[in-house]
């Protein structure tokens, strides 16, 4: 869309508003972390380990550091000056406690042994590659099955009720176990860094979804001053989870750089993304439900296992939403933590809720099959009303729309449930649906706005842009509240040196930045209207300046038109100002007493359909229908483009992805786009997005809500439910195989 074609002002709130930053990297003129150069550039290279568990006998480096153009070799007999973060530091959180290279011992296979640092690439992995190292080899444990060798203690939480009495006496139950496998995350951009000192101040180029969380990891870690710190993330080819918190890497460029006195620049290689930066971790959730014979719950107990790597307690939070999905008197939700050797896991897009309503939604159609009852039915029968986990309101849910809404899309009314009695086009055709929820807040942000005398707005914020146009919102806001076309209008992200801004994770940024950006906003016009009041030669001196406002960026009286009025960059002129700045703040939704008592979360539906063909065992996903409740959309593109792409991911998740790992070596062995299959344009099918709009005004004064992570949850429930419908086969354990397929009954064609 032309931007003359955009609707005006306020109008730019919920517009189709195409990404103000798209320009920058459809013309290469982005620069990310690893484009940046400098003079003296070191280049480093990583060795990782080839066992899965031990520790390292010999390092030997002699021939390595013969080699032409080696500047250095880091490993644990000369690593200095790494630490570790304060454990469970309140403002900052690192992905692995370990610092590189701390000791001999091997974690997981793939951990950094070895650093090679030389002039150019080329040598640096070929003395890489020269570096030698010997191990005391013990078997990794990368059992898949999580519930082998438990011994720890399971935390409860939620209850509520007797669940355990409710089950025993519920006349229906359904008692399943589901599992989820490894996923790797795979944005197009790896991680990277080029750290570069000048004198004791670091500046590090990453590629981070939190620059002001990861200048207080590098502080700590490297041991100088949070002030001697500054983190550059401009742009972002996406992170899904992985880049929300530093990896070693950071650690060793940084280290390395130090040593040398020269700018060093190490990239993660997309086989090392498969071991060394995060992943999300196995799942294995039985999940038990207790029902009256006409549909209504009585009990729920989700049970879970989660992986994590030996050192780092990550827990992937399988039963977050459980507790206020459904309305259920009797409840518990525990958790066992099991440790493996792989390497740290990570939040991946909708982390725990994602596998956990894989489960859940998955049993809720299995108990809807018992019950011989619509599994639509099952879901409005049940939905909530209030959050019976904390036993607060929601500020805003419409989940049953949601549900309605899609079952109008896809057809419902005419769908038939036995398993393969719907054909179309000589194929099968199954129907699935599911439900999707993820938690809202508002979190702090601070930020400022310049107006300034050449007729541009700047707008600051230490958040970053992940890819998913945050540096639209701020510009809509500026647009929204002054009328100064978007291509004036210059948002500057993803820089520790402006003001904190928040971590791009949890779906959380459009609703903390609005604030802050709004008030900033605000305030900057009031300003600039007191000095049209006080400033002589201004033709609006001595008025009052509440009879003012701004609007196509001029100065007018509240009952003239915007022509009536001036430029807004004259006044800033005649008052001799080099700008006029002001500065917007977002109180946290939990410090604000109009909000701090509601259960603040987005929800949403899918409806997938699969077509199936018994004679060549083929399963396709061919149509998806999305509705989401995330509160009031603020760029209708941006928001659409993020429950495509989480959707595209949940078919991956249904169909494709999982991380295998070696039982001999710990090695994922299927570490490379070759190996590790992700959704392709060839396996995606027509994709609906629907988003209700309803503003929640408890989270900001536009009414925006949480967006991104939300739309993967549900697509993996939706399309195994589809498949039970086409071929009878239910699969629990993801991803979908061929293997599970051909002992479908339904056979003829
Ligand atoms: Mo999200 S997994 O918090 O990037």
């Amino acid at each position: 869309m032309a931007m003359d074609t955009l609707p005006h002002a306020a109008g730019i709130i919920g517009a189709v508003v195409p990404r103000i930053d798209g320009p920058l990297k459809t013309t290469g003129t982005a620069r990310y972390a690893v484009d940046h150069n400098f003079p003296g550039l070191a280049h480093a290279v990583a060795v990782q380990s080839t066992v899965g568990s031990g520790s390292i006998r010999t390092l030997d480096t002699a021939a390595a550091e013969k080699m032409p153009g080696v500047l250095l070799v880091l490993h644990h007999g000369n690593m200095k000056g790494a630490y570790r973060l304060f454990p469970h530091q309140d403002d900052a959180t690192i992905s692995e406690a370990r610092p590189p290279f701390e000791d001999e011992k091997i974690y997981y296979w793939g951990q950094f042994v070895a650093l090679v640092v030389a002039e150019t690439l080329e040598q640096a992995n070929a003395a890489a590659s020269a570096v030698r190292v010997e191990y005391d080899v013990q078997t990794p444990d990368v059992r898949t099955d999580l519930s082998a060798g438990f011994t720890g203690t399971r935390q409860s939480s939620w209850k509520r009720g007797d669940p355990d009495q409710a089950l025993t006496t519920a006349p229906v139950v359904v008692d399943e176990t589901y599992s989820t496998p490894v996923e790797t995350h795979n944005p197009m951009e790896m991680h990277g860094t080029v750290a570069v000192w000048e004198g004791d101040h670091l500046t590090l180029y990453e590629s981070s979804q939190g620059v002001v969380n990861h200048r207080i990891v590098m502080a700590e870690v490297l041991g100088v001053p949070r002030e001697n710190v500054r983190v550059i993330s401009r742009f972002i080819g996406s992170g899904f989870g992985g880049k929300l918190f530093p990896w070693p890497q950071s650690t060793l460029a940084a280290v390395a750089a130090r040593n040398l006195k020269r700018p060093v620049k190490l990239s993660v290689d997309r086989r090392m993304m498969f071991s060394n930066v995060g992943h999300r971790p196995h799942t294995q959730q039985r999940i038990r439900l207790g029902a009256t014979p006409d549909g209504k719950l009585t009990a729920i107990r989700h049970d879970f296992f989660t992986e994590t790597s030996m050192l780092d307690d990550f827990v992937e939070h399988c039963g977050e939403q459980t507790p206020f999905l459904y309305s259920c008197p009797n409840l518990e939700v525990t958790t066992g933590m099991v440790r493996r050797n792989v390497g740290a896991p990570a939040p991946m897009r909708g982390p725990g809720a994602v596998p956990g309503l894989f489960a859940l939604e998955s049993a809720m159609d299995e108990l809807a099959i018992k019950l011989k009852m619509d599994p639509l039915e099952l879901r409005l029968k049940n939905d909530a009303e209030r959050d019976e986990g904390t036993n607060r309101p929601f500020s805003s849910r419409h989940l049953k729309e949601c549900y309605l809404t899609g079952a109008e899309k896809i057809g419902w009314k005419q769908r038939t449930p036995e398993p393969g009695s719907m054909r179309r086009d000589g194929k099968y055709i199954g129907w699935g649906l599911a439900g999707a929820s993820w938690a809202a807040a508002r979190i702090p942000c601070t930020a400022t706005v310049e107006l300034c005398p050449n007729g541009r707005i700047c707008v600051r914020c230490a958040t970053q842009d992940i890819g998913t146009g945050t540096y639209t919102i701020f510009a809509q806001v500026m647009h929204a509240k002054t009328g100064v076309p978007l291509d004036r209008i210059d948002v500057f992200l993803g820089d520790t040196s402006l003001p904190d801004g928040p971590t791009s994770g949890g779906s959380m940024v459009t609703s903390a930045v609005l604030p802050a950006a709004t008030s900033a906003a605000n305030e900057a016009v009031t300003r600039l209207l007191n000095i049209a009041t006080l400033t002589a030669g201004s033709p609006f001196a001595g008025a009052k300046a509440d009879t003012l406002t701004v609007s196509h960026a001029r100065i007018h009286a509240k009952d003239q038109p915007a022509s009536s009025g001036i430029a807004f960059e004259e006044v800033i002129r005649m008052a001799n100002l080099s700008d006029i700045t002001a500065a917007g703040k977002t109180i946290p939704s939990w410090e604000d007493p109009k909000a701090r008592d509601y259960s603040m979360h987005s929800f949403g539906a899918h409806f997938a359909e699969v077509e199936w063909e018994p004679e060549i065992a083929r399963i396709r996903v061919s149509r998806i229908f999305s509705i989401f409740d995330c509160g009031r959309i603020i760029n209708k593109g941006a928001g659409a483009n993020q429950i495509l792409g989480a959707a595209v991911m949940g078919v991956g998740m249904a169909l494709f992805e999982d991380t295998v790992h070696d039982p001999r070596t710990g090695q994922p062995i299927n570490g490379s786009f070759a190996d590790y299959l992700v959704t392709t344009c060839a396996d995606l099918p027509a994709l609906d997005v629907t988003f209700l709009d309803y503003p929640d005004l408890l989270v900001n004064e536009y009414g925006a809500r949480g967006i991104g992570e939300i739309g993967m949850a549900g697509v993996a429930p939706a399309i195994t439910s589809a498949v039970y419908h086409a071929t009878g086969i239910r699969v629990r354990d993801l991803p979908i195989r061929i293997e599970d397929l051909l002992q479908s009954k339904i056979l003829e064609a």
